[in-house]
This record gives structure tokens, C-alpha cells and sequence, in this order.
């Protein structure tokens, strides 16, 4: 759960405490890219012009989501601003180039040609003009501008992971290849899905990843371990009930917070139906029955929120591991089951084994992992 709830001052008296920070620690060869959203990233200019220095500004980059949408009373909002400063004169920039889609989108291969500067097709050919015997070329690859067309990640996209403020991989690319070089650090501080760190892991890169959400941390997680990425986490800053699990990745003895889910296996067509008949979460309760009660205060109420007799709306992801073999979770992909923007988690799956781990993480990002022996035991009681 994410909201963008601050005041302005609030927010960036805050944020100016954050990039004095970042400041503090950025190598004298790093680049700083802050992206905000409409409401406030002209502002955080200002602090930012202060505090990395103005000589040091690089750019102001428009975003495009080049994505449908319309508005009846103004022009439809597609654009976010990034604003790339570097720390020196001595920050890496690597330049980018992009395909001329414009110009080139239809073009026969055979026509395609190269040379040391890339790819191109003849404007005019060598030997058919007398005032340009040489011909001329035009490349296929455009130097990047400052205005970056990069779709957001579709639906179906298979880099989609479901977390509300996703960004596409594209946009980190484009921004860590051109700022860094292999083995480089390149940190994000409000990572989110954590694409920044998958990214950099991708392009050989190192990485740093931090953010408040339980659920972010667990979505960068599974992201990294997708990837075959090298990481530990380190720490992390609340201290609730469930700490031990979301911070440790391998888990050597299944979770007795199985009370907290209540699963039923049957045998179904020669597989298994697995179904989360039910899911409570103690703490979860307790901060919306507080949210109700300060609610029922106020002069102008919002509606209540009222958790469903199985509590399924209360999860976000749930995961298998069928492996049981080793020691760090692995995630069966095909049984991966999280929630998008409309529809709850499934809580129901087929399985070929009646042996496996299930793991299940909440809106604030609890997790609880049950091994299958355990709910057959109790179901046979
Ligand atoms: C706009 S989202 C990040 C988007 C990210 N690039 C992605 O692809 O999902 C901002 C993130 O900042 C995190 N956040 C908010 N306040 C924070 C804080 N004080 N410290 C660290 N992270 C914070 C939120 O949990 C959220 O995941």
C-alpha cells in the first residue's frame, strides 16, 4: 500500500534533507536523475539547483508514456520530468543512440548498410550525383534528446510485476547506461518493483535498493532472485512480528504463524487443489480498526473499511515452492499468483505435487510461509 498524501512544504522540506544525503555519498563520476510526477518536480527543482549546484544541471528530460488517454478539459497529462544533474565535470556520460523510427520505419534489410558509425541507407548513392560523387548516408540511429518516447509497461508485459508505480525497464536502461559503467553503483532510494536494481544487475552493474514498503523490498526481492542476482538485505527499519521473514531469503524450517491462513489441499483430476479458504492477519486488523475508529470521529466520514469473512482481499501475492530441496525459496512461476489494479489473488491452484511451500504476503507485506505436510496434518486431524 503506497500514497502520495504529503503537504508540498512538507514534502520537500523533507526530500531537501534526503538529497543533501544523497549528495553526501554520490561519487564525483555520478549523476543524479530525480523524477517527480506534475504535481511538485518543478519545485524540487529549485532545491535541486541549490543543493547539486547549477553549473551541474545536465537536463530537463520529458518522459512520454506515448500511451492512449484523453482529457474533455485540457490536454491530456502524458509527460513526466526527470531532472539529470551531474556531481562534476567528471561524471561518466556514455552517449545514447535510438532507432529513427520515424524515418525509417518500413526499409527493405538488403538496403542496410555499416560503417564504423553504425547502420545506414543510402540517401543518395556514391557515383550517381556529380556534386556529391562520394553520395550521402543517413543513419538508421538517432542521437537520444532530452524528450524520451518509452511506452509504460503494458499489461501483459512479461517485466510486469504488479507494483502500482512500475516503471518500465526501458527508461532504467537508457538512464543507468548512460550515466554509469560496468561495475559502477547505482542506487535507488525509493525503488519500488525494484526495476532500477534489476536493471543494474542486468547490465552488470552493482546496486543499492531502499525503500519503506514491506512489499516493495519483497517485490524486489523476488525480482532479483528471478534474476539470478547476487544480494543480501540488509536491514530493515520497522519492527513488527514478522521481521524475520521478509528480511531472510533462505528459510531452513517452515513459519508456525500458520494460523494466520487457513489452506485446504484435496486430490482434483489426478493434481492437487490447493485453496486459501481463509487469511487473517492480527496486525492488519488492528490498523484498520484503528483507521475505522478515527474515521467514525470525524465531522466528513469516509466510508469504512470492512475486512470479508475469508480476508482474501487482505493479500497480495502468493507464491510455491516445489523444489524443497534447498535452502532459498524458489518460486514456481507458473503457480505465481498476485493482484492487480481490479482483481484479487485467485486463491485457489492446481498442483501436480501435494508436496510443497506456500507463501503468502499481505498488503503491508507480512509474509507467512506453510508447508503442505503441515495443513494435510491438520486436516487429517
Ligand atoms: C513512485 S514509487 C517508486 C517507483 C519505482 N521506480 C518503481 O518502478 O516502482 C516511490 C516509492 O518510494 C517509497 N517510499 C516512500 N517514502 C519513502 C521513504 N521515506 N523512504 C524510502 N522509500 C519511500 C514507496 O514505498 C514507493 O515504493
Amino acid at each position: 500500500m503506497y500514497a502520495d498524501n504529503w503537504q508540498k512544504h512538507d514534502y520537500l522540506n523533507w526530500l531537501y534533507k534526503r538529497l543533501i544525503a544523497i549528495k553526501e555519498i554520490l561519487s564525483e563520476k555520478g549523476s543524479i536523475y530525480l523524477h517527480l510526477d506534475w504535481h511538485i518536480g518543478h519545485y524540487a527543482k529549485i532545491l535541486m539547483d541549490e543543493i547539486f549546484g547549477e553549473e551541474n544541471f545536465a537536463n530537463e528530460i520529458i518522459w512520454n508514456y506515448v500511451s492512449g488517454g484523453i482529457s474533455k478539459t485540457c490536454f491530456a497529462k502524458k509527460h513526466d520530468t526527470i531532472y539529470f544533474y551531474k556531481k562534476s565535470s567528471n561524471a561518466v556520460f556514455n552517449i545514447q543512440k535510438e532507432r529513427n523510427i520515424k524515418k525509417f520505419s518500413k526499409i527493405n534489410p538488403s538496403k542496410i548498410f555499416e560503417d564504423e558509425k553504425g547502420q545506414f541507407i543510402w540517401y543518395i548513392r556514391p557515383n550517381t550525383n556529380n556534386k556529391v560523387p562520394n553520395g550521402v548516408k543517413s543513419y538508421l540511429d538517432k542521437y537520444v534528446q532530452d524528450v524520451w518516447e518509452i511506452p509504460i509497461v503494458n499489461p501483459q508485459a512479461k517485466e510486469r510485476i504488479n507494483y502500482s508505480t512500475q516503471k518500465p525497464e526501458a527508461l532504467l536502461q537508457r538512464i543507468i547506461e548512460a550515466s554509469s559503467n560496468e561495475n559502477m553503483i547505482v542506487a535507488d532510494f525509493f525503488s519500488g518493483s525494484g526495476v532500477t536494481a534489476a536493471v543494474a544487475h542486468k547490465l552488470n552493474r552493482k546496486f543499492i535498493a531502499c525503500d519503506i514498503g514491506r512489499n516493495a523490498i519483497a517485490a524486489t526481492r523476488d525480482r532479483l532472485v528471478k534474476n539470478n542476482a547476487d544480494f543480501d538485505i540488509l536491514k530493515i527499519q520497522s519492527k513488527t512480528e514478522n521481521e524475520h521473514i521478509i528480511k531472510n531469503n533462505n528459510f531452513n524450517n517452515c513459519s508456525k504463524e500458520k494460523d494466520n491462513a487457513f489452506i485446504t489441499i484435496k486430490p482434483y483430476k489426478n493434481q492437487f487443489l490447493c485453496t486459501i479458504e481463509k487469511y487473517a492477519s492480527p496486525y492488519l486488523k488492528q490498523k484498520i480498526d484503528s483507521y475505522n475508529n478515527k474515521n467514525a470521529t470525524r465531522k466528513i466520514k469516509k466510508p469504512p473499511i470492512i475486512i470479508s469473512d475469508n480476508g482474501i482481499e487482505l493479500i497480495e501475492a502468493v507464491q510455491f515452492d516445489t523444489t524443497l530441496s534447498k535452502n532459498i525459496w524458489t518460486s514456481n512461476l507458473d503457480l505465481e499468483d498476485r493482484t492487480n489494479s481490479k482483481e484479487q489473488i485467485k486463491a485457489s491452484y492446481i498442483l501436480a505435487t501435494d508436496k510443497f511451500n506456500i507463501k503468502i504476503r499481505n498488503i503491508v507485506g507480512n509474509e507467512i510461509i506453510i508447508c503442505s505436510k503441515d495443513i494435510i496434518a491438520h486436516m487429517k486431524k
